[in-house]
């Protein structure tokens, strides 16, 4: 691997974050020494921005898997591959992280198999290594290499959940949505749209989130208001772009859409 692979994974613009609290600052310090980072929280609700703007901030490059329940194992480490001369070794995102220093970002990592996920635990103590069994090679993390993983713990009771001998390698950090001010700022600053709109937004949004447990698994995200947002900006008149962009992705029950619907009309009818 070489100095130029890593320049590929550099997070090159800033990316907009508005911090909530002292995360920047609690991220910092967790960097400084490796400690290998949980975020938790909501879908949409700023997790994955904040990490590219971690990685901006310190710059250091950013490599994202997006986990899911096909993923195996050689998925993560690398696998060999069949080319004219034979077979040749290809390293997963997991080692090629591991090699430059990169911040390694699993997302939604409880979606990944338990038998996956355990690849990661010698990288998450003080070993800090990567076996490659097929290849017979065990990688030395780079100095910089950290390992940050994200997931919803709203899922938790219902589907699955980390081992307790995967969550105890981590320091956590929770996220939620902000506060209707802040939101609403992140909303008006992502999509082009007035404050006025972007806080009449947040207000449908938060009412959606008291339903969450009543009909609703997920209350509208920060994500989908500014989806809303967006459709606004270009012309959608705000009824139909919630609508689309806030009633219809969350639910497909017929009362909990006129439920929402209502609460859209409250604010924007
Ligand atoms: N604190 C924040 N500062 C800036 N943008 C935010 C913030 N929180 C949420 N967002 C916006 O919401 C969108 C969704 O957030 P994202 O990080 O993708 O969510 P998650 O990874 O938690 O599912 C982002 O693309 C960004 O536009
Ligand atoms: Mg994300």
């Amino acid at each position: 691997m070489s100095k130029a692979d890593a320049k590929e994974y550099m997070v090159k613009k800033e990316p907009y974050y508005y911090p909530i609290g002292d995360e920047i600052d609690r991220y910092e310090a967790a960097y400084d020494v490796r400690m290998p980072i949980m975020l938790k929280g909501p879908t949409g609700c700023g997790k994955s921005r904040f990490v590219e703007h971690m990685a901006w901030k310190l710059k250091k490059p950013l490599i994202t898997v997006a986990c899911n329940e096909d993923m195996t194992a050689s998925d993560l480490v690398g696998r060999f591959l069949l080319d004219v001369n034979g077979t040749k070794w290809q390293d997963g995102p997991l080692t090629t992280a591991a090699r430059i220093g990169a911040i390694c970002y699993l997302d939604e990592v409880v979606e990944a198999r338990q038998d996956t996920t355990v690849v990661i635990h010698p990288l998450t103590d003080h070993r800090r290594q990567l076996p490659l069994e097929k290849k017979g090679e065990l990688v030395d993390a780079h100095p910089d290499f950290q390992i940050v993983i994200s997931y919803n713990p709203g899922y938790q009771s219902m589907m699955k959940d980390l081992k307790q001998s995967t969550k105890q390698r981590f320091g956590a950090m929770s996220f939620d949505y902000p506060e209707a001010e802040v939101e609403s700022q992140i909303v008006a600053h992502e999509s082009g749209v007035d404050a006025a709109t972007a806080e009449r937004l947040v207000q449908v949004a938060q009412s959606s989130r008291n339903l969450k447990g009543h009909g609703l698994d997920e209350g509208m995200s920060t994500r989908l208001l500014i989806y809303a947002a967006q459709l606004i900006t270009k012309g959608i008149a705000p009824v139909a772009a919630c609508q689309m962009a806030l009633v219809e992705p969350i639910t497909d029950d017929p009362d909990m859409r006129d439920t929402l619907g209502a609460a859209v009309n409250t604010f924007f009818a």
